[in-house]
């Protein structure tokens, strides 16, 4: 697609030879399409006897063209085949732009909604953010590296960057090793034994040294211990950054410093190329160990063809980008994100109900990408309004207000429509741009105006069913208990309305689950299922308890909660055993049956709780989880292994232990569903 970079065509290609010229360029950020790409190529290949390909990377996060749901809104099927697609969606269309690597999946642990990054990651578990992980490493680069229409995936950001103080993007990070190792490191390793290619290193200190410096980080964790084999590229500016930190005395210290730990690649500008030379004059570094650190990159560029082939068809990308395959699997992610929080049963909606549709965000066609678009179309999103009208409801559909100012005339239109209807959809939410990258947050409910559109509404009396689409999870303790139906249908990209009308249809169940607490109150953060104990528990019965004097303290929705159109019953617990050695395993089934009157999905989600240790364990960790799709009626045994191995932790002095004694485990449909328990005693 020629249009994609042509404008700044001319600048990129003088840059390009200024640079490559002298041996300072073998990849490049942002530059997408097919023919700038091919261009550029075939200017090294042209110019010089012996050229090394390009790399061409780029942050296609959920999509490129296509755009996805967002990745906290794809964790919510609890699904990681669904996101296995979606990364080999986003693959195919960056291929066919000539985009070869993806600064993707974030695989960060995020417990803190303040943190606008929350949106790019997989939720507050470790267990669960390690099977996206690897589901989307495998999505994007294929069963090997090289194979058509995959690229290279690369996880960020290395490491606890979801752990910055006050949720404030770019803070320090202060946590205990147990911590880092237990709740942090996981998903990362996921995705390293699933072959990911390469790691962005993160902008943050963890226990005062910045990630883009540490040795310890870099290289002792993450290639000596995790095996990590690729390479590893600085975040932006992250190695310029190290003198502002304090860590470096100049940029050629910063050099020094970044490259020493480990990184091989600076993403932007010329740093390394400035400052590395001299450094070998100096004997700070020698060539070897410039050769050292650019061979994982060759060795890349090897694997993924560039040699034999840095061209990629220029008639492609017409078939691929938003392709009817790329649009359905984007719908049918997207529908199984949305999450039901409240239904006094009005959804899914009757056939012959007159709908009034209100919001700002009812029949818009960016925000619902969400941030981090990479080529969106706005142009081809598919609202809710044109959703729901695709799905034959009979809609009035009226703005009510703007997203952060209402006027008196929107609000009167509104009011009009709701009166005239049987019920009233109203989509409230946030701005594409106020989550994401540096988009942390201090309030976390919605904007004045769409509170006021909302009251509005409600005070007609009709039945209100509430679509939030945000970046992270909404507060909705002001009006959750007024409105009929609420849920969250984050930011689901080009499909946004037919996914949403597939749902509020009942064409689909509702079957999206969190994957993040949703707090009462800013107050309550960050607040996640699996705390560890305190002397002092939450029970709820006596003061001088863990909690607040004016806030419960728990949250308003937990960790894995999410309602159905049917409903679901667990019984017949069962374990293989009750005792297990330290190397053994144990089968957990259970029978889930459908009670209700709605073929439907629900999440069967082990938990476990190690009763005594060494160190003070969570209250909960999951362990495993099982989505199933059931016929009214009908039931199904599940099964989870579960061996022992799983139950380590990292104790006082770091060593990875699994400790002999009793654990409890429970299968439920949410963090707080304690129906079935067992116990199981694990010995020497
Ligand atoms: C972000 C990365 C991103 C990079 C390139 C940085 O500011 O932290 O996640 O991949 O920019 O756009």
């Amino acid at each position: 697609m020629s249009q994609f970079g042509t404008s700044i065509y001319h600048d990129r290609v003088n840059y390009f030879l200024d640079h490559y010229e002298e041996g300072k360029i073998g990849s490049y950020l942002t530059v997408k399409g097919a023919e700038i790409t091919n261009r550029l190529q075939r200017e090294c290949a042209e110019k010089f006897p012996t050229p090394i390909p390009l790399l061409f990377g780029d942050d296609v996060i959920h999509g490129l063209r296509t755009t996805l749901p967002t990745p906290l809104a794809q964790s919510c099927s609890w699904d990681p085949a669904a996101a296995e697609r979606g990364a080999a969606v986003a693959a195919k269309e960056a291929y066919v732009a000539g985009i070869k690597w993806t600064f993707s999946p974030m695989v960060d642990i995020a417990r803190d909604p303040r943190w606008g990054r929350i949106v790019e990651g997989y939720g507050e578990d470790p267990y669960l953010c390690s099977r996206f992980a690897e589901a989307t490493v495998r999505g994007y680069q294929g069963k090997e590296i090289g194979e058509k229409y995959h690229v290279l995936a690369c996880m960020k950001h290395f490491i606890a960057y979801g752990g910055c103080v006050g949720g404030r993007d770019y803070n320090e990070v202060d946590m205990s090793l147990q911590t880092l190792y237990d709740t942090y490191l996981p998903s990362f390793q996921a995705g390293i034994d699933a072959g990911a290619a390469t790691v962005m290193a993160a902008f943050n200190t963890v226990n005062g040294v910045p990630c883009s410096g540490s040795r310890y980080l870099l290289t002792e964790l993450l290639r000596e211990q995790m095996g990590f084999d690729g390479f590893v590229v600085s975040d932006c500016d992250s190695i310029r950054e190290l003198e502002a930190h304090g860590y470096a005395e100049d940029q050629k210290d910063a050099v020094y410093k970044a490259f020493h730990a480990g990184i091989n690649m600076n993403m932007t500008g010329d740093r390394y190329s400035d400052h590395i030379p001299q450094l070998i004059q100096e004997g700070k570094l020698t060539e070897q160990d410039v050769d050292n650190a650019v061979l994982p990159i060759l060795t890349l560029k090897v694997l993924l063809g560039l040699f034999e082939e840095p061209y990629v068809d220029e008639t492609e990308a017409e078939k691929v980008f938003l392709c009817d395959e790329h649009l359905t699997a984007c719908r049918e992610i997207g529908r199984d994100c949305i999450v039901l929080l409240e239904n006094n049963g009005i959804l899914p909606l009757a056939e012959n109900k007159k709908v009034a549709l209100i919001g700002p965000l009812a029949d818009e066609k960016r925000h619902v990408l969400g941030p981090w678009c990479c080529l969106p179309d706005p142009d081809k999103t598919v609202t809710v309004l044109e959703g729901m009208r695709n799905a034959g409801l009979d809609v009035t559909y009226a703005k009510g207000c703007d997203l952060n100012e209402s006027s008196d005339e929107e609000l009167r239109t509104a009011v009009c429509a709701a009166q005239n209807s049987d019920v009233a959809v109203v989509v409230l939410g946030q701005h594409f741009n106020m989550s994401g990258e540096a988009k942390s947050r201090a309030n976390l409910t919605l904007p004045d105006a769409q509170l006021q559109l909302l009251d509005t509404i409600l005070a007609t009396g009709k039945p209100v069913v509430l679509l939030i689409s945000d970046g992270r999870p909404t507060v909705v303790e002001s009006f959750r208990d007024r409105v009929a139906a609420l849920a969250y249908i984050w930011q689901l990209g080009t499909m946004t309305g037919d996914a949403v009308a597939d749902v509020l249809t009942g064409k689909c169940d509702a079957n999206g689950r969190l994957t993040v607490s949703v707090p009462r109150s800013v107050g309550q953060v960050p607040i996640h299922y699996n705390h560890p104990n305190t002397g002092r528990p939450h029970l709820g019965l006596v003061w001088y308890e863990t909690g607040y004097t004016d806030e419960d303290a728990t949250p308003r929705y937990p960790f894995g909660y999410g309602l159905s159109y049917s409903s679901f019953a667990l019984s017949e617990l069962t374990l293989s055993t009750d005792t297990i050695p330290v190397n053994g395993s144990l089968t957990v089934t259970c029978r889930v049956t459908n009670t209700g009157a709605r073929a439907g999905k629900t999440v069967a989600q082990l938990y476990i709780r190690d009763l005594v240790g060494s160190c003070v364990r969570p209250v909960k960790e999951l362990k495993g989880f099982k989505k199933v799709v059931l016929e009214p009626g009908a039931s199904c045994t599940v099964s989870f292994e579960l061996p022992a191995d799983a139950l380590a932790f990292h104790n006082e002095k770091l060593e990875r232990v699994v400790e002999p004694g009793k654990f409890r485990l429970w299968v439920g449909q949410h963090a707080h569903d304690e129906t079935l328990c067992g116990e199981f005693t694990v010995t020497e």
